[in-house]
């Protein structure tokens, strides 16, 4: 039975500050009461405020940035438990469990360019994960930034949350967004063909992907259909995070690597799974 990361803890928190990003959210900056080792980009935590103002059930959130022993996150302002964290003033104390999940695979820079599909939000997990990539993991050399490529997309040009520090990771940055305000009018995968069609990227790419689940679904059948290898990062509901609820079933692939169960757990499985083992597919 798969269980939770032997790093996850319970820790005290408090807010540092809330800066408003986007049309509808917030980076929220937080210091635990035990400093952090440097942590895999798309793990993620289980939050909540300490005073009745938050749900009793914590609310999963991707690491953002991580600095020192203060750790960020990017938040879109949904219901009451993001409205909780968004009101936070410096020095509310929280709870923060984790750090919880898998995160992304290792990005080398030995194989086929990666290609990040961030929906809206969705960004949260690549910022780190292009650092780490640019740095060099798991022992591997540091992939060149000539190899990672982020397609930030976006219902609208004020949901490109952050765009300004993706900019400034050094790799290419391409947006789209639906109404046409900011970008290629269309979706990530739209973007992705015309970049292709101009000779901008290969066919022969390595897909990341992280966003509402119709385009996570739309990724899926598009790797599968060009057979490329694809990476989601899942935004499930969550109830516990650790893997006792049963709240966050993901369909698996009978034939995949994690096909002797019908479904995984998100958050102790995931929340990044390859499409070899699971399906988004109805
Ligand atoms: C691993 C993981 C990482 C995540 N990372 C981030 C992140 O970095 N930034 C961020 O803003 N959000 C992230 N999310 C989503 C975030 O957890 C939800 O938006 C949050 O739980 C909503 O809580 P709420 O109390 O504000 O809204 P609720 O009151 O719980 O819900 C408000 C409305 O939003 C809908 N909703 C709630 N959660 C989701 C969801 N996961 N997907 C789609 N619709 C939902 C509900 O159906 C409802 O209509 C992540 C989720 C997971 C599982
Ligand atoms: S959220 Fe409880 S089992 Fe995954």
């Amino acid at each position: 039975m798969p269980a939770p990361p032997s790093d996850a803890r319970s820790l005290a928190a408090v807010c540092v500050s809330v800066t408003p990003c986007g049309d509808d959210g917030v980076i929220l900056r937080i210091k635990t009461e035990t400093p952090q080792p440097p942590l895999r980009a798309a793990r993620f935590w289980m939050l909540r405020r300490e005073d009745r103002l938050s749900p009793a059930i914590p609310r999963p959130f991707s690491l953002y940035r991580q600095e020192g022993d203060e750790m960020e996150f990017l938040i879109k302002v949904m219901g009451q438990g993001t409205k909780a964290l968004a009101a936070c003033t410096p020095g509310t104390k929280l709870r923060a469990i984790g750090p919880l999940g898998n995160g992304w695979p290792t990005l080398d820079g030995e194989g086929d360019p990666w290609v990040m599909l961030a929906g809206g939000i969705g960004s949260a997990p690549f910022w780190m994960g292009v650092e780490q990539a640019l740095r060099g993991m798991d022992g591997h050399a540091p992939c060149p930034a000539s190899k990672l490529t982020i397609l930030y997309g976006a219902a609208k040009q004020g949901l490109l949350y952050d765009l300004e520090a993706f900019r400034t990771l050094g790799v290419r940055v391409e947006t789209c967004t639906m109404d046409g305000s900011a970008g290629l009018k269309g979706h990530v995968l739209q973007l992705l063909e015309h970049l292709q069609a101009q000779g901008v990227l290969p066919k022969r790419v390595r897909l990341l992907a992280c966003g509402p689940e119709r385009m996570l679904e739309a990724v899926e059948a598009y790797a599968r259909q060009q057979q490329l290898p694809c990476w989601l990062s899942l935004e499930s509901m969550m109830g516990c995070g650790v893997g006792i609820c049963n709240g966050c079933p993901v369909p698996t692939r009978p034939e995949g690597p994690l096909g002797s169960w019908s479904n995984a757990k998100c958050c102790v499985e995931g929340p990044v799974f390859s499409t070899d083992c699971i399906t988004l597919a109805h």
